[in-house]
């Protein structure tokens, strides 16, 4: 398939977002940045993330986070926290809530034509124990490592769905163009 065409196909822009954008959801950004580059996926178009609250705004991500980041490879360095707002909605084609809270405090605001963009990150994570990114802020240096494994493998469940995704519609348009003459009566 040439490289083009998949582009055009699919050019998803997601949006991670968390309480502050200091911990999860730029974790999330770098680590799907990260595999994205890794995996060769060239099906997401822009990342972003951003916090229902607004305390760290222009803050970098919290050292320890950055600090375990690096340490698999990802430099949350450059990012800057900012708050969620109502353009996001446009903005975006995925809004990816890292806890149910979270999710429900961006489902108050969504406009319902936009409210099936907004989901739980570990839904692209079936079968884990875990349906929610736990907030990592007030514990020790383990929870950064669970919000690491999580967002690697939730960001590989996305990037697999997302191939998946593209693959069919490709077919399908693939298959749409190709007349029915199968039928000998239509010959
Ligand atoms: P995040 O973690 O939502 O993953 O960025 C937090 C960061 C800051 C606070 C809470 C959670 N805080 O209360 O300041």
């Amino acid at each position: 398939m040439p490289f083009a065409r998949r582009r055009a196909l699919s050019s998803m822009r997601v949006l991670f977002v968390c309480l502050g954008n200091i911990c999860r959801s730029p974790t999330a950004e770098g680590v799907l940045r990260g595999l994205i580059a890794r995996e060769s996926f060239d099906g997401i178009a822009r990342i972003d993330s951003a916090g229902t609250a607004n305390y760290h705004c222009g803050a970098p991500p919290d050292l320890r986070s950055q600090r375990a980041a690096r340490a698999r490879g990802y430099d949350l360095s450059a990012l800057r926290a900012r708050q969620f707002s109502d353009r996001d909605f446009t903005d975006f084609d995925l809004i990816l809530a890292m806890d149910r809270q979270n999710l429900a405090d961006i489902e108050r605001c969504a406009p319902v034509a936009d409210r099936h963009k907004v989901q739980l990150f570990l839904a692209y994570l079936p079968g884990s124990s875990h349906l929610e990114v736990p907030d990592p802020y007030y514990g020790g240096v383990e929870g950064f490592e669970t919000v690491l494994d999580l967002c690697e493998a939730a960001g590989l469940g996305l990037i697999a769905q997302l191939r998946d995704q593209t693959d069919s519609t490709i077919s399908r348009r693939a298959g749409s163009s190709v007349p029915p003459t199968t039928d000998p009566k239509t010959r």
